[in-house]
């Protein structure tokens, strides 16, 4: 696949089936996601693979849309501010952007593994820091559901190549 491909064969997967996820497939994604760059190298992350019944669960009622509940693992994707670039001149702190790019090293790896995946941002992030899952110290920016695609990709709508370049 050229990497053109990858970018064409990702697509926000919402339905999975119940078989789980290949070791050797597992250990490739986490591979890609530990070589993504971040400002500095800081690399103020750390990623939770779920897979166990009880896990899920806890994740599940955190965002309450029944498709995710096909997900057989989910990816915690956990940022830390505090170990992040801040940017001096305006204070921007840049853990969202570092975090932003690993999760998507994630979803590529994860596409041309054969895996379903999908960023999902909207859920409660309280609730999830209740849950008991969530070392000291990180946030959870993002959730990542992996599994075989039970569902097919839609045609992909973006804006045209000149409304986003110049
Ligand atoms: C930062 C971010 C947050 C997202 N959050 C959610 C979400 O909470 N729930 C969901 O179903 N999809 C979520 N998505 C998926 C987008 O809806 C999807 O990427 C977009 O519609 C383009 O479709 P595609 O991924 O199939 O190409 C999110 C995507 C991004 C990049």
């Amino acid at each position: 696949m050229t990497f053109k491909e990858l970018c064409e064969a990702r697509y926000s997967c919402r339905n999975y089936k119940s078989e789980p996820i290949a070791s050797e497939k597992l250990e490739y994604i986490k591979e890609c996601v530990r070589l993504a760059p971040s400002a500095v190298n800081l690399q103020p992350w750390r990623f939770l693979f779920i897979d166990d019944k009880e896990g899920l669960q806890k994740i599940c009622s955190c965002y309450k849309r029944e498709w995710i509940q096909t997900a057989p693992a989910i990816v915690i994707c956990l940022k830390r501010e505090d170990e992040a670039w801040t940017r001096r001149c305006d204070g921007h702190n840049h853990a969202d952007i570092d975090i932003a790019i690993a999760t998507e090293h994630l979803c590529l790896a994860a596409t041309e593994q054969g895996l379903g995946n999908c960023w999902v941002c909207n859920f409660d992030v309280e609730a999830l820091m209740a849950t008991g899952l969530i070392p000291q110290g990180y946030t959870p920016a993002v959730l990542v559901p992996l599994g075989v695609p039970a569902d097919e990709p839609k045609e992909k709508t973006r804006k045209p190549l000149d409304e986003v370049w110049g």
